[in-house]
């Protein structure tokens, strides 16, 4: 695939930002709302093949990711563990309506 050698960014391919709410009615329990991903944000600092296949297979819905992955270093996990990036307890980065009314 011409996508390994030439990478095209992640917004000309339509990828800006993506909203994961799958888990929404856990969220609402546990007071967060849904996820915002920025395919252009994490393209500043990595490489497409870093998150893909190994971490995450491209395609919309096709990782079934959760809490419990990205506590046990999977999915955003693989990163956001302090190490490479914030650590997980900082929910509000990532979950929108953090302590809103549930
Ligand atoms: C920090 C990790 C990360 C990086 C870097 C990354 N992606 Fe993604 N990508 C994701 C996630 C997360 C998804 C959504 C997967 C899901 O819904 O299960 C995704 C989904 C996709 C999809 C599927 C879109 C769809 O509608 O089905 C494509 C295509 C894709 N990425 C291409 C790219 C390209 C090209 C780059 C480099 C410019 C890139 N990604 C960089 C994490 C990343
Ligand atoms: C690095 C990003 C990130 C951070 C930080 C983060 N989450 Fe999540 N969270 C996710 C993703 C991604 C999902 C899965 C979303 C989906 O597939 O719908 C998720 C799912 C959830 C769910 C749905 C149920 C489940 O178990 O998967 C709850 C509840 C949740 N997060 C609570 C929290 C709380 C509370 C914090 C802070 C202690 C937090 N999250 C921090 C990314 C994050
Ligand atoms: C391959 C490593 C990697 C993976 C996987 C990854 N991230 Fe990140 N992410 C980073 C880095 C590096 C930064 C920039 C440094 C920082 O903010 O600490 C970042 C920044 C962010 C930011 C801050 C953006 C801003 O505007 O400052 C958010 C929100 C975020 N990531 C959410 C996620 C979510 C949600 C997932 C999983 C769907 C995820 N990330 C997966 C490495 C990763």
């Amino acid at each position: 695939m011409i996508l390994a050698i030439s990478p095209k960014p992640a917004a000309a391919a339509g990828l800006g930002e993506m909203t994961f709410d799958n888990k929404i009615e856990s969220m609402k329990k546990a007071g967060v709302g849904p996820v915002i991903f920025s395919h252009t944000t994490h393209e500043n600092t990595i490489k497409c093949a870093e998150c893909h296949p190994d971490i995450f297979i491209e395609k919309r819905g096709a990782n079934d990711m959760s809490m419990k992955k990205n506590m046990d270093g999977e999915h955003c996990g693989a990163c956001h563990d302090s190490t490479v990036a914030f650590p997980m307890y900082q929910c509000s980065k990532c979950h929108t309506q953090v302590g809103a009314a549930k």
